[in-house]
């Protein structure tokens, strides 16, 4: 597929597996996707897998990310994970501001700023989610929403921050639902958020800035999402806990 920007396909695997389950999944993925240099591909394994999944990818085309960090430096936060801490595993990438965490875990569009801020500042590439919920989208209010959520999980960064940032449109009755945007929907809200960048950033900021949809992507509708002029990767939930069905989105989406 020729694309604009370089697809980037990274796998959420939440809450799920063991550190054995984990070095199955990331062997068995090392093994199917070692060709692959179309597309950059990461895996965002539990805090307790980093360690062994790094191993097992060290020397591969596959980066890794962590699903979620602090805001602040080293010290007394317990129960939290510093930006430094995930750097010791040649972790690449950070995953915030999932919906799960807006939802479950009251998290702001302030703190999600903050920590995309701090995030940088440790050499972390953030990957920072938005998205609406199913009333926003039926009431008409997608792009309120989801504009509200850019311009507030992304203030304070830099252009140059901006470019090396990923953002996943997630819509949160997407998730986990079976129910996958439409390619043109996606696209639609990709489009405006690319707009919103160049509004807030400049424009050939915007160009490079990478956007990834989430939401039920599985290996049969990989391709015609990522066909999407807008629709730069994709963050794979449930379908990234199977060797199968994480490296056939990938396969497909070339
Ligand atoms: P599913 O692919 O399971 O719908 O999850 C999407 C997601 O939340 C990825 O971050």
């Amino acid at each position: 597929m020729d694309k604009e920007r370089k697809l980037i396909i990274a796998g959420n695997w939440k809450m799920n597996k063991t550190v054995a389950e984990s070095l199955d999944l990331a062997n068995g993925l090392v093994r199917e996707l070692k060709d692959v240099t179309e597309v950059d591909i990461a895996v965002c394994p539990p805090f307790t897998a980093l360690s062994a999944v790094s191993e097992a990818i060290l020397d591969s085309n596959i980066r890794l990310g962590a699903q979620n960090m602090s805001e602040h430096g080293y010290g007394a936060h317990t129960g939290e994970t510093a930006a430094g801490m995930l750097k010791e595993f040649s972790t690449r990438y950070v995953i915030l501001g999932h919906s799960e965490r807006r939802q479950y875990q009251r998290e702001s569009d302030e703190l999600v700023a903050a920590k995309a801020k701090a995030a940088h500042e440790t050499g972390l590439k953030p990957i920072v989610c938005v998205g609406e919920q199913l009333e926003d989208r039926e009431s008409d209010r997608t792009e309120e929403v989801v504009g509200s959520q850019i311009r507030g999980s992304l203030a304070g960064l830099t252009a140059g921050q901006m470019e090396g940032t990923v953002v996943a449109y997630e819509p949160v009755w997407a998730i986990g639902t079976g129910k996958t945007a439409t390619s043109a929907q996606a696209q639609e809200v990709h489009a405006f958020i690319r707009n919103l960048l160049g509004d807030i950033f400049d424009e050939d900021t915007a160009k490079r800035v990478r956007i990834q949809y989430g939401g039920s992507v599985k290996p049969d509708n990989a391709r015609e999402l990522m066909s999407q002029p807008d629709v730069d990767g994709a963050l794979v939930g449930g379908a990234s806990l199977d060797v199968r069905n994480f490296s056939e989105i990938i396969l497909n989406s070339i």
